[in-house]
C-alpha cells in the first residue's frame, strides 16, 4: 500500500512511525514533513490546504490511501477533494469538519441530541454579548466561534475579563473566527480527552490521555498547543467511558448521519468529568498533538488497520488490540513559546538516543541545516515513552530530554503529575 499523510508536526512523525511498522505499508510520504520524519520516510514539499495539488500528487504517485493530520486542510475540504478524485481518505468532510471549525454548530448538535455539556448562549452582537455576561458573572468562558489556533478560547475568572475578551473579538483580534463568540458556563471537574474513530456510523474508541495545556510546571502561565500528554487517562473510567459513549458521542454521530454530513475520522473528543459525570467541552476532528504520540506508542502498526477500516466503512469489525501499558509524551519547546521565540537553533544529542517501542523522539518544529537538526517551531520535539506504568514510561522520557543538548529550549518537569 502506498500511503501519503499530510502534516508536519509530533503527531504526523508518530503516525508515520506506527503506519511504517505496519507490513501493510509499501510506500510511505508525508507532505510536507519535517527533519525527523525525512529520517523515517519520503517527504514531499506540497501544499496541502490545496485539494488540487494534493490529489494531482496523489494520482502521480499512485497512492493508495491518503491520512489527513491537521484540521486546516479538513476544514478547507482537501477530504471532500480526494474523495470526488476517487481516493480512500481517512478524516471527515469539510461539512463535518464543522464539529471543531465552528463551536455554535458544536453546541447545536449537542442540543439536537442530548448530549451534555454547559450551557451557552451565542452571539453575532457585541453588545448582546455583553448583556448575557453581565446577567450570568463570572467564571464565564468566552470562545470565538471559528478555528483560532487554540488562542481563541478565554477562560474569564472575572466579568471584566470576560467583557475585554468580547471587545477584543469584536475588535477582530481573532480575524473571521471572531466575528461570532459563544459563551459557555465555567465547567468544573477534571479534563480527559477522549479518541474515537467513526465511520460514519460505527464508533471504535482507540484510547484516553490527558493533556498540559498551561505552559509552566504546577498548571501556571498562558496556556499552549499542550506542553505534554499521557495515556491512559485514570479518570476515564469503564464507567465514565461508557457514559461519554452512549450520552455524547453516539447521539452526536448519528445527529451528524441524520443531518446528511455523516464524520468520518477521528473525533477527539475533550471532557470534563465532575462526579462520574463527563460533560463535552469541545470535539476537534483530528488527533490531538501531542496525545496522538501517546496514543500511537501504545498503539504501533495496528493503527494503519484501524485507519484503514474506518475509511472503509468497516469498523463495525474492527478490533483494538489493547496492551496494558502507559506511554507519556513530554514536549521541549523553544524558550519564550508560546509568546515570540527564537527560530533556527541548534539541536544537538538526538543521534545518541534510542529509538524503539518504548522510546522516540518525534519532531515536531524541525528542520535539518547543513547536516545539522534546527529548530523551526515554538513546539519542537515530542519526547515519547512506553513503560508497564505511568511511571515507568516517565523516567524513560525525562532520562532522553535530559540527553537532548538545546540550551535554547525548555520544558515542563511535571508532566504527569495528576495521574502519578
Ligand atoms: P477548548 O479550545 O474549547 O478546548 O478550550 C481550551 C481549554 O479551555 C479547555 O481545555 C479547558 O481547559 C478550558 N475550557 C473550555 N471550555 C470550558 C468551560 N466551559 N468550562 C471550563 N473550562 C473550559
Ligand atoms: N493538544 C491539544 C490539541 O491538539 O488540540
Amino acid at each position: 500500500m502506498n500511503i501519503l499523510i499530510l502534516g508536519s508536526g509530533g503527531r504526523e512523525h508518530s503516525l508515520a512511525w506506527a503506519i511504517q511498522q505496519n507490513p501493510k505499508c509499501d510506500r510511505l510520504i508525508v507532505a510536507p514533513g519535517n527533519a525527523g520524519i525525512a529520517q523515517m520516510c519520503e517527504t514531499a514539499d506540497i501544499d496541502i490546504l490545496d485539494g488540487d495539488a494534493v490529489a494531482t500528487f496523489a494520482e502521480e504517485n499512485t497512492i493508495d490511501f491518503v491520512i489527513i493530520g491537521p484540521e486546516a486542510p479538513l476544514a478547507a475540504g482537501v477530504a471532500d477533494r480526494l474523495r470526488d478524485a476517487g481516493l480512500l481518505v481517512f478524516g471527515p468532510s469539510k461539512a463535518a469538519a464543522a464539529l471543531e471549525a465552528s463551536k455554535s454548530f458544536t453546541k447545536a448538535i449537542c442540543d439536537a441530541s442530548g448530549a451534555p455539556t454547559s450551557t451557552y448562549g451565542h452571539f453575532t452582537d457585541a453588545e448582546a454579548a455583553r448583556a448575557h455576561i453581565r446577567a450570568n458573572g463570572a467564571p464565564i468562558v468566552v470562545k470565538a466561534d471559528g478555528l483560532a489556533a487554540g488562542k481563541g478560547v478565554i477562560v474569564a475568572m472575572t466579568e471584566a475579563e470576560a467583557l475585554a475578551a468580547i471587545d477584543d473579538m469584536f475588535d477582530g483580534s481573532f480575524g473571521q473566527a471572531g466575528a461570532e463568540v459563544v459563551i459557555e458556563e465555567f465547567l468544573t471537574g477534571e479534563e480527559a480527552s477522549f479518541f474515537v474513530l467513526c465511520d460514519g456510523k460505527t464508533v471504535l474508541p482507540i484510547g484516553t490521555a490527558q493533556d498540559h495545556k498551561r505552559v509552566g510546571d504546577r498548571d501556571t502561565g498562558p496556556n499552549t498547543g499542550g506542553m505534554g500528554a499521557y495515556s491512559p487517562a485514570p479518570v476515564m473510567t469503564d464507567a465514565v467511558t461508557q457514559k461519554a459513549l452512549t450520552e455524547i458521542v453516539q447521539p452526536c454521530m448519528d445527529e451528524m448521519a441524520k443531518r446528511g454530513t455523516p464524520f468520518e475520522g477521528v473525533l477527539f473528543v475533550g471532557l470534563m468529568i465532575e462526579d462520574g459525570q463527563p460533560k463535552l467541552i469541545e470535539y476537534n476532528v483530528r488527533f490531538g498533538d501531542p496525545e496522538c504520540q501517546t496514543l500511537m506508542m501504545r498503539l504501533g502498526g495496528q493503527i494503519l488497520d484501524l485507519l484503514q477500516a474506518c475509511a472503509e466503512h468497516r469498523l463495525a469489525d474492527a478490533q483494538v488490540n489493547w496492551a496494558d501499558d502507559h506511554a507519556i509524551t513530554i514536549v521541549m519547546a523553544a524558550n519564550g513559546y508560546p509568546a515570540a521565540y527564537e527560530k533556527g537553533t541548534v539541536i544537538k544529542g538526538l543521534d545518541a538516543l534510542p529509538e524503539d517501542s518504548k522510546n522516540m523522539v518525534f519532531h515536531a518544529g524541525t528542520a535539518s541545516k547543513d547536516g545539522q537538526i534546527v529548530a523551526t517551531g515554538g513546539r519542537v520535539l515530542a519526547v515519547t515513552a512506553r513503560g508497564e506504568n505511568l511511571k515507568e514510561a516517565r523516567d524513560r522520557a525525562y532520562a532522553m530530554t535530559q540527553q537532548i543538548d538545546w540550551p535554547e529550549g525548555f520544558y515542563r518537569s511535571d508532566i504527569g503529575w495528576r495521574a502519578l
